[in-house]
């Protein structure tokens, strides 16, 4: 009798455990929470698409044009019962097609693309759904077929449709509103159903490069003619951070919606006076560096430049209360036209912020962010960490969850600010006047309107 309350107490017992296990993981699955948080920071536009898509997979009625069957998910191309004769030749789209873009197209990429390199979100936000990427009021749909990503204008050139909801095969995509299908490779029309040979009306899709440096993914806004283009269009000069490449480093990755100029946002992550006043861990007796070195042009990257501070922790930042740290270096970088870096170091430790402001319209942009950090990092693949396995890797969430929160809190009291900035005078804006420590964020501004806004042909 006693064993059987014994074993049904501990049955019990762990039945509850199991089950309050299950409820937690799939409430964190429903919510998504947690490192994704930024997914659900979308724009009313994504939004709305957001939905369709749920409604779309509700009604199970996506329609593949390749086979004429209604299919819950698109079928493989090759699997596709397409004739022959349902595909242009060549010859054919060489006769009766032409192409014009709503940008004006270029000869040959302007300047090799160096300033026209896009940030558009992390790595894992890319998949074989058709994602609408809004860069400077111009929508693109870009996918990513396992480590190839493809970018067309997000605008059918039959009757101006979006691909969000259209279907993928590999490197083509079928427009939902009549099932035109186009080739991501080059943007030209491939078939239309059940019309072998159309001679007029229809034409190609202004395409793009698309590549990921460092887990960022980002989209060159130069419209190519041809795959030939693609090669001439330098991804050399994207900008990574050393970080990256250091194993010791951990990173958690966010990314906030701003309501101002990218390069507002940019520059109020060059702006090193705000931290004692915005920021919980700044140091609002002390604002003010205690020394700042002269602005330094970096010889790795094109347009990237440096400034050392020496400055004061904060009482509640963690370099103080936890590490015990009163003096820190902050490096700030910047390489245009939207990347920034703020290193702070502190004995043999250091946390870098980048951040990567994506322009999606006048006075919206998104903010994707990395937080590195070299303490409570352990790098599990080492062998002699192996021995601890539960305790460092358990360490290393801790060190995650807390940089991802603090980072979380930062973005939102940054965001608190920038989104404020007045918008209706644009020499307000700038400001009238500065201090010393305004050096370097003027240097970006001043850099930003001679290199990017000139040539881009912007106030
Ligand atoms: S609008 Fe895209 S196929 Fe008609
Ligand atoms: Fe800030």
């Amino acid at each position: 009798m006693w064993k059987l309350i014994i074993i049904s107490y501990f049955t019990f017992n762990i039945l509850n455990t199991y089950s309050f296990i299950r409820a937690n993981i799939r409430h964190n699955i429903k919510h998504n929470i947690k490192y994704n948080k930024y997914t659900h920071l979308k724009s009313s536009n994504e939004i709305e698409i957001y939905n369709q898509n749920n409604l779309k997979k509700n009604v199970n009625s996506s329609f593949c044009y390749k086979c004429d069957k209604y299919e819950n998910k698109c079928i493989k191309i090759d699997d596709c019962n397409r004739s022959e004769q349902d595909t242009f030749s060549s010859n054919d789209k060489s006769n009766i097609f032409y192409r014009f873009g709503t940008n004006p197209r270029l000869a040959y990429p302007n300047d090799k693309g160096q300033l026209t390199w896009y940030p558009i979100g992390f790595k894992q936000d890319f998949g074989m759904k058709p994602k609408r990427i809004t860069i400077r009021d111009i929508n693109y749909v870009v996918w990513r077929d396992k480590n190839t990503y493809y970018a067309l204008r997000d605008c059918c050139s039959h009757q101006g449709s979006s691909f969000v909801l259209g279907n993928i095969c590999k490197n083509t995509i079928s427009c939902p509103y009549h099932g035109y299908i186009f080739d991501g490779n080059n943007g030209e029309l491939v078939q239309i159903p059940k019309m072998p040979h159309v001679d007029s009306h229809t034409q190609n899709i202004d395409f793009f490069k698309v590549v990921e440096k460092a887990n960022i993914v980002y989209l060159n806004t130069i419209p190519l003619q041809n795959e030939e283009m693609k090669s001439l269009v330098d991804e050399n000069s994207i900008f990574i951070e050393p970080e990256y490449f250091d194993k010791n480093q951990r990173c958690v990755f966010l990314s906030e919606d701003f309501e101002h100029y990218a390069k507002f946002v940019s520059v109020n992550s060059l702006d090193i006076c705000h931290i004692g006043f915005v920021h919980t861990f700044g140091n609002r007796k002390n604002p003010n560096p205690l020394y700042n070195s002269k602005v330094e042009q970096m010889d790795d990257y094109d347009n990237h430049y440096k400034i050392i501070y020496e400055y004061m922790a904060g009482d509640k930042s963690l370099v103080n209360s936890i590490f015990k740290f009163n003096n820190i270096t902050v490096e700030n970088e910047y390489a245009l036209p939207h990347t920034t870096v703020a290193r702070v170091k502190f004995g043999n430790f250091s946390s870098t912020i980048v951040t990567y402001a994506q322009p999606i319209s006048r006075f919206k942009t998104r903010l994707f962010v990395k937080a590195y950090r070299n303490y409570w990092s352990y790098d599990m693949r080492k062998s002699e960490n192996q021995f601890l396995y539960p305790l460092l890797s358990l360490t290393n969430l801790f060190g995650d969850k807390l940089t991802y929160n603090t980072m979380f809190t930062t973005l939102k009291q940054d965001k608190s600010i920038v989104d404020f900035i007045d918008k209706t005078n644009y020499r307000d804006m700038h400001g009238r006047f500065s201090i010393i420590y305004d050096m370097f964020s003027n240097h970006y501004k001043s850099n930003y309107k001679k290199f990017y806004e000139e040539s881009h042909d912007m106030i």
